[in-house]
């Protein structure tokens, strides 16, 4: 799968993104990082991508000429026409959900805006969706898209050793992960609890079920409200009373 970055920062954002198993799904060529500079498309001389904003307002606005030209010039190399996603606190606020379905694209194209933002119009012309990492608002798109970048690799058949690590992450089923232990068996006089010691593997399962449940409870109730929803208890089935006189 390909990301392609369009960026006033390109390098910043590949040599970030190609570090540690990111890096190595790189290398191995499951996960292509195409950073793109959106001032290599100014017809300025002095490469500037950015202008005043009509009707007034403090800051500069990137405009749409260059950004067009930089999605086209990718859009062209590409078999079929890619997903354009901008990064933008007006979006749509990222899940674990939104990850899956993107990692199903061959080919991501991801707009970082910076300044006060992008000309409206080359939006309405070329982006497909408005993504949000959260309800708070980052100097540029750049961030937003590593996290992205990042989420959504981590999906990709052969980017992780093994694929239940991925499945087994917190917001994969709807609950936060269970806690996790490592050597040694005690640890500032705190234990491994005995059940994982136990080589019961289905006893472990129950358990870890029982924690991720407890778990998302306390920390995130919103979570575990839509959790008991798509999961609600089986109905107690309760004994018919016998009518008098029988066995
Ligand atoms: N750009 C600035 N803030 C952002 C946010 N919260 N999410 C995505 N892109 C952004």
């Amino acid at each position: 799968m390909n990301f392609h970055i369009l960026t006033l920062f390109p390098d910043m954002v590949v040599d970030a993104l190609n570090t540690g198993i990111l890096g190595k799904a790189v290398a191995k060529g499951i996960i292509g990082l195409d950073g793109v500079d959106i001032r290599d498309f100014s017809h300025n001389r002095h490469r500037k991508v950015d202008d005043y904003t009509y009707g007034g307002g403090a800051g500069l606005l990137m405009q749409a000429q260059p950004i067009y030209e930089a999605v086209q010039s990718v859009q062209e190399r590409l078999p079929k026409k890619a997903r354009v996603i901008y990064m933008t606190p007006q979006g749509r606020v990222f899940t674990q959900e939104m990850a899956s379905g993107f990692s199903r694209e061959d080919d991501l194209i991801l707009l970082c805006g910076h300044y006060e933002g992008i000309d409206e119009r080359v939006l309405e012309e070329c982006a497909t969706d408005f993504v949000s990492i959260g309800d708070y608002v980052l100097s540029g798109g750049e961030i937003p898209a590593m996290v992205l970048v990042d989420t959504v690799s981590r999906l990709v058949p052969g980017v992780l050793h093994n694929e239940v690590s991925a499945e087994t992450d917190s917001f994969q089923n709807g609950l936060l992960e269970y806690p996790q232990y490592s050597r040694p068996e005690e640890w500032h006089g705190r234990q491994v609890p005995q059940v994982l010691l136990s080589g019961d593997h289905a006893k472990v399962d129950e358990w870890r079920l029982a924690e991720s449940l407890e778990r998302t409870r306390e920390r995130r109730p919103d979570l575990y409200k839509a959790w008991l929803k798509e999961h609600p208890p089986a109905p107690v089935k309760r004994r018919k009373r016998k009518a008098d006189g029988e066995k």
